[in-house]
């Protein structure tokens, strides 16, 4: 049997939850009952939405840079001293920034890099020690369709997120034996501040509370990836056991290359 929280079994943390997908499953899970802590930088963006929440549970603000390490170990014991345990950990924070072949940048990668994987890394290694004492815990760590394989002007951040797919895959083993459920989430486009600055057409674009729901509804089954919308992430799951040339052609054809 897979660990599943309940609110009796300890907080919810969880990262890049000022706005997007962060929030509304900071919402959500609240509904839920759980005493949810979001993190983001945007500490005015943080308060506003855990003063204003009315709900079933409670939601506090705890302001973090997830590239800064020790504050990172800072939160975690923040809420373990506050709220006994921590029993969920959702390592949400990401940012894209597009790059195209011929305009390769250092700044580029070593942003992206430094947000989503370093960022996570940074969150993991204090939660999966304190899951580690209480002897059960769930961590997801939100990836994307864009890590399952290589799309155009996607350079470093299909380099994170498929890093982090691996991650997951690669804790998993032991995870499992420590009664620390792990997921991976791998959303399609959703409707947030970050695809809103996309300039082109977004298939199967959800809106922002149904993804969240997906988000909560899988964590409480087994599964070890939460994906959404299932249409356009299975055909891009699909795409990727053609041989590389075959691949290729699908890619272009549907993005223009
Ligand atoms: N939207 C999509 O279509 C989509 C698709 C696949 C995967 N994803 C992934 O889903 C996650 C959430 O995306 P979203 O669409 O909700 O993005 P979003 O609307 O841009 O929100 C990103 C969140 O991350 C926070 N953040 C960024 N840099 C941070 C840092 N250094 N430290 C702490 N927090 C930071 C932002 O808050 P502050 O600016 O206040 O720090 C914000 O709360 C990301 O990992 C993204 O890659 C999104």
């Amino acid at each position: 049997m897979t660990f599943t929280a309940k609110p009796k079994d300890g907080a919810v943390w969880i990262t890049g939850a000022s706005e997007g997908i962060g929030k509304a499953v900071a919402l959500q899970m609240a509904d839920e009952g759980f005493d949810v802590y979001i993190s983001a930088r945007s500490k005015d963006k943080l308060e506003v939405i855990a003063s204003s929440y009315r709900g079933k549970g409670n939601i506090f603000a705890l302001p973090l840079d997830v590239t800064d390490r020790t504050a990172n170990l800072k939160c975690v014991e923040h809420i373990v001293s506050k709220s006994n345990k921590l029993a969920v950990c959702i390592l949400n924070a990401g940012t894209f920034k597009p790059m195209r072949g011929d305009n390769l940048s250092f700044e580029n990668f070593d942003f992206t890099h430094s947000v989503n994987i370093d960022g996570v890394i940074n969150g993991l290694v204090p939660v999966v020690d304190t899951m580690k004492e209480a002897g059960q815990g769930q961590i997801a760590i939100v990836s994307s369709v864009a890590g399952y394989g290589g799309l155009p002007k996607n350079g470093p951040y299909g380099l994170s997120k498929a890093g982090l797919i691996n991650l997951a895959e690669s804790l998993k083993y032991d995870f499992d034996k420590m009664n620390i459920k792990i997921q991976i989430v791998t959303p399609g486009f959703i409707d947030t501040p970050l695809t809103e600055k996309n300039d082109f057409p977004m298939p199967f674009l959800m809106p922002v509370d149904k993804a969240a729901q997906r988000v909560v509804k899988g964590l409480e089954k087994p599964n070890f990836e939460i994906t959404f919308p299932r249409r356009f992430t299975y055909m891009l799951k699909f795409m990727n056991l053609w041989c590389y040339p075959v691949y290729f052609w699908m890619v272009r054809k549907i993005t223009g290359g």
